[in-house]
């Protein structure tokens, strides 16, 4: 079997939606939802699909206690869905090529530190552009900057509010982030 650990910080509904996604395919499960939040929403909606949680203050995650639990439960792959830490490098190294990242914008358009949830929106909307999308990509020690696996382009032309282009970019979260996990993990299967 392989096995899925995701990193969320806050609401959860990326985690949610790939936790159920996995829950009808045989042989890929989550095993665990890990957050720095412990009020986190996310860690209510792992509960109550039955998927262990695990939280961490930031401390636990730069000084290797996170590392040392991930090294028990042996991941096929680390999806970060919503995670707003920097990304340990310790980590990164202990699991190569096996950390992904959903960040909701076109990269390497609106990366970077700072750039999340609704400042991306915000800030896609005052340089009033035309499109906008998804990004997942694999973690490097820099922000947004590993290579991409997938994008996926949104029109915005109707959209007034950052809201409204956070509903759009939902949208497209929910639609293509848990079938590029699927696929990479048969890609990694085959080499
Ligand atoms: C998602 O839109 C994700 O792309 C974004 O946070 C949201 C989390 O929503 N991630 C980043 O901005 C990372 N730089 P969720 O908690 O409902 O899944």
């Amino acid at each position: 079997m392989k096995k899925i650990v995701l990193f969320a910080s806050g609401n959860g509904s990326n985690a949610e939606n790939i936790i159920l996604h996995f829950k009808n395919i045989e042989q890929t499960k989550v095993i665990a939802v890990f957050s720095n939040n412990p009020e986190a929403k996310v860690l209510d909606r792992a509960k109550s699909q039955l998927v262990a949680t695990f939280t961490f203050n930031k401390l636990e995650l730069l000084e290797g206690q996170v590392l040392e639990k991930l090294q028990q439960l042996q991941p096929d792959l680390i999806v970060l869905a919503g995670f707003l830490l920097k990304f340990p490098e310790t980590i990164i190294n202990a699991f190569p090529n096996k950390v992904i990242n959903v960040h909701p914008a076109l990269l390497p358009k609106y990366g970077g530190k700072g750039m999340y949830g609704m400042h991306v929106h915000q800030a896609v909307l005052s340089n009033k552009e035309k499109e906008t999308g998804i990004t997942i990509h694999f973690v490097n020690e820099h922000y947004d900057e590993g290579e991409f696996i997938f994008q996926k382009a949104v029109s915005i032309e109707s959209c007034t509010t950052a809201e409204e282009i956070a509903a759009k970019i939902h949208e497209l979260e929910m639609c293509y982030f848990p079938q590029v996990i699927e696929d990479l993990l048969v890609k990694t299967k085959e080499n």
